[in-house]
């Protein structure tokens, strides 16, 4: 069924994703934004099964990106869940204007807030799927009480700031911790230089969700590299 997403909840749209695992998101950082409806199109034919959006204040990480404006621009723009990776300090203060602009799921990083919880229970309060983020160097024993507070958990792979970074394979032992550790109902996804070489590895860790950003806006044909990533995704 196709409804559109304002006609299903928002938590319900992180179990659509979850439906097509392993799911090929594109990270959208590298994309045209001065033809975003065509981006957003050509993604869509391509067969994604939603978008993830990098949002960076230049404060939690050294670059800066986008924020409300372009998030709200993809819900107009689409009925696919929009997966919303908050790189910002003091998240709190924004969580609310992010799901009224449309976020799906907003994942916050446990490095930007002293008590992840209270900030997951704010996001699954306002009914949007609770997300948290963990860098490289970040122990899961640090995360270990907001855990079931989590609707999924967001393994990185490379220090969050840019595209087109190198891999850290720390991020495969995580995901297999995590998925002994945490509740099956818990997605758990990962993001930053997941290709061709390294998708299999991650879906043979326990990802379901695989964000990738250069393996696919940074190459001409969306459609191909869609594809070729999800086959092999598949076979792992
Ligand atoms: C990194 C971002 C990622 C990034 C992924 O800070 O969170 O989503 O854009 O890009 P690639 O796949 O090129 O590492
Ligand atoms: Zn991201």
């Amino acid at each position: 069924m196709n409804l559109p997403a304002t006609c299903m909840s928002r938590r319900s749209q992180l179990e659509r994703l979850r439906a097509t695992a392993p799911s090929v998101l594109p990270s959208m950082l590298l994309c045209d934004f001065g033809n975003l409806e065509r981006e957003v199109r050509r993604l869509e034919e391509a067969g994604v099964p939603g978008f993830h959006l990098d949002v960076m204040d230049g404060h939690f990480v050294p670059n800066l990106t986008y924020g409300l404006p372009l998030v709200e621009a993809f819900r107009r723009l689409t009925p696919l869940p929009l997966d919303v990776h908050l790189m910002i300090s003091n998240p709190a203060d924004f969580v609310k204007s992010f799901h009224e602009a449309g976020s799906d799921v907003i994942t916050i990083h446990a490095e930007a807030v002293e008590r992840p919880r209270e900030v997951l229970e704010q996001i699954r309060e306002l009914g949007a799927g609770a997300g948290l983020a963990i860098n490289p160097p970040t122990p899961l024993e640090t995360v270990g009480d907001a855990l079931d507070a989590c609707d999924l958990v967001l393994v990185m792979s490379v220090m969050p700031g840019f595209g087109g970074q190198k891999f850290n394979p720390v991020a495969l032992d995580k995901l297999r911790a995590l998925r002994q550790r945490v509740d099956p109902a818990v997605v758990l996804e990962i993001d930053g230089g997941v290709n061709d070489a390294t998708i299999g590895s991650c879906v043979e860790a326990g990802a379901e969700l695989l964000v990738v950003g250069s393996a696919i806006l940074g190459h001409p044909d969306y459609k191909e590299r869609v594809a070729s990533l999800r086959a092999l995704a598949s076979e792992s």
